[in-house]
């Protein structure tokens, strides 16, 4: 398959390219508005083509399908035009800024009949993939209860537009706190949000402080460094979230989701077992499990997507995903 890169920032040269590289496939165009970046890139992984906009690259390029790697707000416009280029579309997390623009995408991929996937690599895990098999074997039960971590000690992104809520849509819930929603979520079988209360501020990021990932201008922060969050769900179930980019807490980060089952409960990360046998309580945690690189699965997974009827399911999960954030934004 031809494949075109948009964005050539962090996350393209570290996930992407190297593996769309690896499975075979062919890398022959990358799109960055500064003409000097895109080519920095394209030389170091030999790609043959360099373009500044979106348009012409789908023009003078025969693409199978894109990746999209750009700041949040620019998702949508790119994927709309990449589907109706034709292409599949591997977009980054998070799939847009809104539950608007998610079904705007999912309309658009039905529309064109092409395959659409967000970047939500920690779906792809070897231990997330496991514990994915025993719930749907019933290993858990009904999941009537979850809980989600997504906290760093100090870690407001130093470079990119991170801080920038105009580009990025919204701080450390649609950066971080999205994937373990997205995760929490897909375990629990995506079920239909009914009540929402959130709450998100800015506590300590407008203030300068220790960058653990680099320095970040405190005195432009436009996004919340905080959100919590209580869902509810016509199932009867409930979730907790929890997210910070900015909290005074022990471990330096922390990704996690615990799932509470009528069976048994389990967490991530790393990947236990909660239950009850015999009158006794149990942890059982694999003793082996065979790890991958979870970027370079979504890949493969992405691309067998590519070559089969095209299912619409992450793209209709991606609007309960945004119809959640939206409300606790609200
Ligand atoms: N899945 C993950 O774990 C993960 C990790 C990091 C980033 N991401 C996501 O990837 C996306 C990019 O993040 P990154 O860390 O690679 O950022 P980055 O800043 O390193 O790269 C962003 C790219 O977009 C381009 N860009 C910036 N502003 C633009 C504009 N106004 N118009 C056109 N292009 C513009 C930049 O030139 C750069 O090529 C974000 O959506 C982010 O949420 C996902």
């Amino acid at each position: 398959m031809k494949i075109g890169i948009i964005g050539t920032g962090g996350i393209a040269t570290s996930a992407h390219i190297p593996n769309y590289v690896k499975a075979g496939m062919d890398v022959v165009a990358v799109m960055n508005r500064t003409r000097a970046n895109g080519e920095r890139v394209a030389r170091q992984f030999g790609i043959p083509n360099v373009y500044e906009t979106v348009e012409e690259m789908l023009t003078y390029e025969q693409l199978d399908a894109v990746s999209i790697c750009t700041p949040n707000a620019l998702h949508k416009e790119q994927v709309l035009l990449a589907l109706e280029a034709g292409c599949h579309v591997l977009c980054e997390k998070p799939p847009g800024i809104s539950e608007n623009e998610a079904i705007e995408m999912l309309k658009a991929a039905k529309r064109a009949g092409k395959t659409l996937q967000y970047g939500f690599h920690y779906r792809h895990r070897a231990d997330t993939v496991l514990l994915k098999r025993m719930i749907d074997a019933g290993e858990l039960g009904d999941i009537y209860a979850a809980t989600a971590f997504a906290l760093r000690r100090r870690g407001i992104p130093g470079w990119g537009v991170f801080t920038n809520k105009e580009l990025q849509g919204g701080g450390a819930l649609l950066d971080i706190g999205v994937h373990m929603l997205d995760l929490a979520l897909h375990l629990m079988g995506y079920p239909k949000p009914r009540e929402v209360v959130g709450h998100v501020g800015q506590y300590l990021g407008n203030r300068p402080g220790v960058g653990l990932l680099g320095e970040w201008d405190a005195s432009s922060l436009s996004v919340e460094d905080t959100a919590r969050a209580m869902i509810t769900f016509e199932n009867g179930a409930s979730l907790l979230l929890d997210v910070s980019y900015m909290a005074n807490i022990e471990e330096k980060d922390t990704m996690r989701v615990e799932c509470r089952g009528t069976n048994a409960g389990a967490s991530l990360f790393p990947l236990t077992l909660h239950t009850e046998k015999y009158g006794a309580l149990f942890d059982e945690r694999p003793t082996y499990l065979t790890e991958h690189d979870p970027y370079e699965r979504q890949i493969q997974r992405f691309l067998e997507a590519c070559r089969e009827d095209p299912n619409y399911r992450q793209a209709e999960e991606a609007v309960i995903l945004h119809r959640i954030i939206d409300r606790i934004y609200a």
